[in-house]
């Protein structure tokens, strides 16, 4: 009989009680004829040569992928699937040039973060955490000059109409707002389809009530929204960030806070993570903070893993899997002729 797959899955996607955060259901999908798994046998901050000896296929979390983890001979390696959207921890034109696939799980994502983006719209709105110190606080009687904000004929803007931004659109159709978006890759009517206006990014800051940032991070939205932006945006007007925290200069968004140019933000991301503990914006009340992870519930890994782990099945049993990072890849000599079985 020939020898199984091998399946390594990083030790950090495990909960403090050694439970796969993402539940044990999508586990299941390794079950199949001819593989065999198990976790690394420790927490690693990077996979090496070792583990690309032992393993045809690496499940990584945060783990990074350096190219010195494909350099050796006796490399086995076939496929890195990351659990998740973002592949910056993995070094993948190493990963390509030595013919192994890297996949990430896009699928999962869209309906997860356009969530966190509605719930922090919400939140916003309806001054939730404003509402919920007063009640904690003995100060119940301040209520009257603490109004929210109706939804009803309000504006919400969303920057970037990718997965994310297009999730969220629909979402927000339902709630009787305006929606506007600027996107330079998404076309007028495809926005119409979401009852979305295509705008640009100025006429966007100045009508929004709510300004939603959902685009990409790239050298093109590196500090997109700056202080000039701020100052296009209204003073009654609340800021949203569930992308990437670059895309704001967070210095910029901090002075319009302070000097009340903007009525409020909530924010999923940060310039830097984990966020500075000295970090301005966490003493701010009308600013909502959490830690880039507001959009992971059981529904989200759930829907990472089982995409991550059917890639891996689907690449070793000879299939291409649904989300190739390195599409390239697969016209690499070690692995061409594996999907042309
Ligand atoms: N908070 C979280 O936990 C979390 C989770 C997943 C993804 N994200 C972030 O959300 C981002 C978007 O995810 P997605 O799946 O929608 O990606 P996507 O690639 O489908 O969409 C990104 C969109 O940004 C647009 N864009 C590029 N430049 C722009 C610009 N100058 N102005 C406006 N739009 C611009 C692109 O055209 C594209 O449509 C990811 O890149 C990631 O950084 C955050």
């Amino acid at each position: 009989m020939s020898q199984p797959w091998r399946v390594g899955i990083t030790r950090d996607i495990l909960d403090s009680r050694g439970e796969p955060a993402f539940g044990r259901r999508a586990l299941a999908l390794l079950d199949a004829p001819g593989i065999e798994w198990e976790y690394l046998p420790t927490v690693v901050p990077a996979v090496d040569a070792d583990h690309a000896a032992r393993y045809d296929a690496l499940y990584v979390n945060t783990a990074r992928v350096p190219a010195g983890a494909v350099g050796r001979a006796d490399c086995r390696l076939k496929v890195v699937a990351r659990h998740g959207v973002g592949y910056d921890s993995v070094d993948v034109p190493a990963m390509t040039a030595a013919g192994v696939v890297v996949t990430n799980t896009p699928s999962a994502m869209p309906r997860p973060v356009a969530t966190i983006a509605l719930t922090f719209v919400l939140a916003l709105a309806g001054r939730l955490m404003t509402k919920d110190r007063l009640t904690r606080t003995g100060r119940w009687h301040e209520r009257m000059d603490n109004m929210g904000l109706g939804l009803t004929g309000r504006t919400l803007g969303v920057v970037g109409a990718g997965r994310i931004g297009k999730e969220l659109l629909r979402m927000a159709a339902t709630l009787d707002l305006k929606l506007v978006a600027t996107d330079p890759n998404v076309d007028a009517v495809t926005l119409g389809y979401l009852r979305t206006e295509k705008v640009d990014l100025p006429t966007l800051l100045g009508a929004a009530d709510f300004v939603v940032v959902c685009c990409l991070l790239d050298a093109g939205t590196h500090h997109l929204i700056g202080a000039p932006q701020f100052a296009q945006m209204r003073p009654d007007a609340y800021f949203v960030n569930v992308a990437r925290g670059p895309v704001v200069d967070e210095p910029a968004l901090v002075a319009a806070l302070q000097q009340r140019r903007i009525a409020g933000a909530a924010l999923d991301v940060f310039e830097q993570e984990p966020v500075d503990p000295a970090n301005p914006l966490l003493t701010m009340d009308n600013v909502i903070v959490t830690p880039h992870s507001l959009c992971w519930t059981d529904e989200c890994f759930h829907n990472m893993a089982s995409t991550g782990l059917k890639s891996i099945v689907d690449a070793l049993s000879g299939r291409v899997p649904e989300f190739v990072v390195n599409r390239e890849v697969l016209e690499h000599a070690r692995v061409k002729p594996w999907f042309a079985r």
